[in-house]
């Protein structure tokens, strides 16, 4: 039995990683499609390490990037979630997504990220969420735009440009 879902939307769930995952997320991560704006796509030991990094997110700070299951088939297609980045020498929040080649244009990744925002103002004791993103990952940027992120700042990250998106908990608007 996979793991309860952690966050639920109208399309998904998000729910912790299991070691099982290693083909269906190597689906989204090894695909050199996908993983332009990163140094490489993963290989498999790669893709083993990065579900067991999320394990020991989930354990010590309460939080990772989660699988993104559809509800409508039960299939894992991508991940979306929360993870700890030290920005600039501060500890931030940083909402990330990697979705499956064939669900790309569905704002399927909005619906998750929008809903990781909302999971991260709720439980995390934070003012701000950001996401780091390559300056020419213009959909990535998209995502961020649409879920009421403004662009902050721009720095070197791994060695590499990044912009850093940023939302106030103070910018959500009021239910
Ligand atoms: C970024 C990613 C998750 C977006 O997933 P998605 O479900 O297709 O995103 P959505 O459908 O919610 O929205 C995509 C937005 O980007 C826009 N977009 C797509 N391709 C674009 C392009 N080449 N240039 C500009 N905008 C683009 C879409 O039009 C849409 O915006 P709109 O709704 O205002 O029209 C997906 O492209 C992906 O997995 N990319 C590879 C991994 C990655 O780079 N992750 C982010 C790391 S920072």
């Amino acid at each position: 039995m996979p793991p309860l879902p952690v966050i639920e939307t109208e399309r998904l769930q998000l729910r912790k990683f299991v070691l099982d995952d290693v083909d269906a997320l190597s689906r989204v991560i090894s695909d050199p499609e996908t993983m332009r704006y990163y140094p490489a796509p993963y290989d498999r030991p790669r893709v083993l390490e990065w579900i067991q990094r999320n394990l020991r997110r989930y354990a010590i700070d309460g939080h990772g990037l989660w699988a993104m299951v559809l509800k409508e088939s039960g299939e894992m297609i991508g991940d979306c979630g929360l993870t700890k980045q030290r920005v600039d020498d501060v500890d931030e929040i940083e909402i990330g997504y990697h979705l499956r080649r064939d669900h790309w244009g569905k704002g399927l990744a909005t619906e998750a990220a929008q809903a990781c925002r909302d999971y991260g103002f709720a439980h995390r004791k934070v003012d701000r969420l950001i996401s780091l993103i390559r300056p020419e990952n213009w959909p990535s940027r998209r995502v961020a735009e649409r879920i009421g992120m403004t662009l902050w700042k721009e720095v070197i990250w791994r060695d590499l440009s990044h912009c850093v998106y940023a939302t106030q908990r103070a910018d959500l608007p009021s239910k």
